[in-house]
């Protein structure tokens, strides 16, 4: 199975980024799933019910989240209804939408997991016990398994990779929005990458307007971010090839798009 991962799709710009190399990516990877952090697709807080509808209009499968899951109120009108919109499993009982997914693509199912670190982040149920219980339950039905771990922390994802290694195909690091080198496959066959890096401004902060980020660290007052609608644009991405009948991975490979670099980091 081929799979292609997009990292954080951020505001407008991001959204433009998806839809114009989406139909790229597909003919050159040839992916049988996509799937697409949009924890920051609404101006980059949350995503709404017609942004998702777009993506899997667009062809993504699945949609992963993260801490910015909640920050479109209206989600919570929509995402009992939608399958395909995930936000981390380790939230606690009881809350709305569901952690995980199984994907079918040509015959065979990818399970996706989402989950949330707890290193400067909302501390949620532990992740690596809710990993532990999902896995265990999602490998009686398919050794595919993709794992969104969303953390700002690289310990806390090389930890989850770790103690993920030989029982999931990949886990993949998102949140930082910055795409890290060290993409590899764990010598029990998960692939790894501490972050795929965010899809939107390019010339900006995290996706954000740098002049008022760098007026916050300048003054240490209170800015509103906003999304930087007007400068270059970005991609970042990971593909990857797993063995269909062991769920291990084969290959991982880092995807930029941007004015420096073009597929391959
Ligand atoms: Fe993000
Ligand atoms: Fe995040």
């Amino acid at each position: 199975m081929k799979l292609l991962f997009i990292g954080d799709v951020v505001g407008a710009p991001g959204r433009a980024m998806l839809q114009e190399y989406l139909p790229l990516l597909k003919s050159r990877f040839q992916p049988d799933i996509v799937v697409v952090n949009g924890e920051n697709a609404a101006g980059g807080r949350g995503i709404t019910a017609e942004i998702a509808r777009q993506f899997f209009e667009w062809g993504v499968h699945c949609i992963t989240m993260g801490n910015h899951t909640w920050d479109n109120k209206a989600i919570f009108d929509f995402i009992d209804d939608e399958p395909r919109l995930l936000r981390p499993a380790n939230y606690p009982p009881g809350t709305p939408g569901r952690g995980y997914a199984v994907v079918a693509a040509g015959g065979r199912e990818l399970a996706v997991v989402n989950l949330m670190g707890r290193t400067f982040l909302p501390p949620l149920d532990c992740p690596f016990r809710t990993a532990q219980t999902l896995v265990d339950e999602l490998r009686t039905r398919t050794p595919l398994i993709l794992v969104d771990m969303h953390a700002e922390a690289t310990s806390e994802k090389q930890a989850m990779a770790w103690f993920l290694d030989g029982k999931v195909s990949a886990v993949v690091g998102t949140h930082t929005h910055v795409q890290t080198a060290d993409e590899r496959i764990l010598p029990g066959g998960t692939a790894y990458i501490s972050d795929v890096g965010m899809t939107g401004p390019y010339d900006a902060i995290l996706g954000m307007e740098r002049e008022m980020v760098i007026k916050k660290f300048l003054t240490g007052l209170p800015v509103r971010f906003s999304v930087d609608e007007k400068g270059r644009k970005q991609l970042n991405a990971v593909f990857l090839e797993l063995d269909d009948e062991t769920g291990k991975a084969r290959t991982i490979r880092r995807i930029r798009v941007d004015d420096d670099h073009l597929w391959s980091g």
